[in-house]
């Protein structure tokens, strides 16, 4: 207590007493709740305090100016009292704060897990870098597409048998829309842009309706298309080659087998020989050496009329490939689906 105010409340016993009394009960508050109790009982109405300085206009005119002087101090010594209190308690309760939220840096952090490439993204990269390196660029187009671009435009007119149905997601209420099938549709888009000579691969998201160990609703494809005067399908062929080698191994050979695309003629499916077993036949190639791995062709003259390149001027090839298949065969994926079970036992393979 203020030194001063003790000596001028040793005037007044009943006020040092009331004085006395308030200041130790605050001292020994622990908590905000307890010094607020504290506050109400010392300093509210129906403290001894305030009665007391309400009697003081009642008192004889010896007594008041004292009485006065002295409780008006008294008071602002309490409430002085309280402040310091609070800003005690306040300041403990940080300190404890600190003491129990504080961080040991010299503990090992949290490890931090981490992520890797889907199998496909990997694929796909590779896939691309391949082709890069060959001179290609690399061209991307919408998955919702038109009937024009998936089929019309690719050379396979309304009623044609290629258009089989029950492959293709039709977009409800657009008689037009449907999530493309191929990226072939890009194709037509690049050439639409671009004159020749066009060196394109496309990669992409698919869609068809099918579901099973071999085939998902969405999967992804790698288109190729190079158009350029005096194409050949010896390039076709030196182009895969090289490609089959890059990918599954120097040893790898390609066959060429006749097969049917509306959008290319004459058409093949390649095989890679196989790289389980290198050709002699087993289960994986079902004992024939052989593996399918895309399909591809000379781009048909009718598809050029569509973009008004001149067939006299220009030909090219082009070719399609699945990513999941290409995954599967060079990791010996059985199952398809296992792609997209996000089950990270399974990616945490590759
Ligand atoms: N678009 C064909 C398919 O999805 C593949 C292909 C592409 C064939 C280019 C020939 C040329 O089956």
């Amino acid at each position: 207590m203020d030194f001063d105010l003790k000596k001028q409340l040793q005037r007044h016993p009943g006020l040092a007493a009331i004085y006395e009394k308030a200041a130790a009960d605050i001292a020994a508050a622990e908590t905000e709740a307890a010094l607020e109790a504290a506050r109400v009982r010392h300093l509210g109405r129906k403290s001894e305090l305030s009665r007391m300085l309400r009697a003081i206009p009642g008192m004889s005119p010896s007594e008041r100016p004292l009485a006065g002087k002295l409780g008006n101090q008294a008071r602002a010594a309490v409430e002085q009292a309280l402040a310091g209190r609070r800003q005690a308690l306040e300041s403990e309760a940080l300190d404890r704060r600190l003491a129990e939220e504080r961080v040991d840096i010299t503990l090992p952090g949290e490890p931090f897990p981490n992520g890797r490439l889907h199998l496909i993204t990997q694929t796909l990269w590779e896939i691309e870098d391949i082709f890069t390196g060959l001179g290609y660029r690399i061209a991307e187009g919408p998955e919702i597409e038109t009937d024009y671009y998936n089929f019309t435009a690719l050379n396979t007119p309304e009623g044609h048998p290629a258009r089989s149905l029950h492959d293709t997601f039709f977009i409800e209420g657009e008689a037009e829309a449907l999530l493309r099938t191929h990226t072939s549709p890009v194709q037509i888009r690049v050439m639409e842009k671009e004159d020749p000579p066009v060196y394109v691969i496309i990669p992409g998201r698919v869609y068809r309706r099918d579901s099973d160990a071999t085939h998902t609703p969405m999967f992804h494809q790698v288109e190729g298309l190079a158009v350029d005067e005096r194409i050949t399908m010896a390039d076709l062929k030196g182009t895969l080659e090289a490609f089959a080698k890059a990918m599954f191994g120097a040893e790898r050979q390609i066959r060429l087998r006749p097969h049917y695309f509306p959008f290319t003629e004459p058409s093949v499916e390649v095989d890679v020989s196989c790289m389980i077993c290198g050709g002699e036949g087993c289960r994986s190639c079902k004992q024939s050496g052989w593996l399918e791995i895309l399909g591809a062709g000379l781009v048909d003259p009718n598809v050029f009329g569509f973009v008004n390149y001149e067939p006299d001027e220009v030909t090219g090839f082009a070719f399609g490939m699945g990513v999941e298949r290409i995954a599967m065969l060079k990791h010996g994926v059985t199952d398809l689906r296992m792609f997209y079970d996000n089950d990270l036992r399974f990616i945490k393979q590759f």
